[in-house]
């Protein structure tokens, strides 16, 4: 069976109080798949918490941050370095494009790639070496409720691994709901989505999990 990434990215989402109880409720629905790697994405602030829930409670998900610094540890105010998240976190997501919107720039993302689901707009958006996961996500597609096409997504995956080869899986990511990512996670060249709005809700998120 292929494997599946479903990523759960909740933005600047979420006190602390409100991640353990999105994480008591995602406990009660949450059916764990074998071929399925759930990972979810706080704020920093909440990464402790989250991590904690999952591992004490043996909830089978892995955690991811949504940054990372370019530095490593050192004089940097401010930043989280790549090892302070490591603690905690398995993965980080790294280039979104309400990130690069803010000054991101590509030398930057590159310097936080080991481990990262690295986000592109298109097919275009340099991928460095190194990268293994990366996240199609077309901007017009982020929080409006118009994914593209599945046809479009897998084209465009396709052409990312074909000129990056050391990229392993493609994720689609941009208005995916329970009832579509089944329409993206059947493409062939598709191993997952990127949930933004409607992981923010535990019982839609794991419908999202099953329907994938
Ligand atoms: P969306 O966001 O699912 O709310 O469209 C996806 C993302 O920005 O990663």
């Amino acid at each position: 069976m292929r494997n599946l990434f479903i990523v759960a990215n909740w933005k600047e989402n979420k006190t602390k109080e409100e991640a353990k109880e999105w994480m008591r409720e995602f406990h009660k629905v949450y059916q764990k798949r074998d071929n399925v790697t759930v990972i979810i994405c706080p704020s920093f602030l909440s990464l402790p918490t989250v991590s904690d829930y999952a591992l004490s409670n043996d909830l089978g998900v892995e955690v991811g941050a949504q940054n990372i610094s370019v530095f490593n540890t050192g004089a940097h105010t401010g930043e989280v370095s790549a090892s302070q998240v490591a603690e905690l976190a398995r993965y980080v997501i790294v280039g979104h494009s309400e990130r690069r919107k803010n000054g991101e720039t590509d030398e930057q993302v590159s310097e936080k790639i080991n481990n990262a689901i690295l986000c592109v707009q298109n097919q275009n958006i340099q991928v460095p070496d190194g990268a293994k996961i990366v996240a199609y996500e077309p901007i017009e597609a982020i929080g409006t409720g118009n994914p593209d096409t599945p046809e479009n997504a897998e084209k465009i995956a396709k052409e990312i691994k074909m000129k990056n080869s050391w990229v392993e899986s493609v994720l689609y990511g941009g208005s995916v709901t329970s009832q579509n990512v089944s329409t993206f996670t059947n493409m062939e060249e598709i191993s997952g989505v990127l949930v933004g709005g409607a992981s923010l809700n535990p019982n839609e998120f794991s419908e999202i999990i099953k329907n994938a």
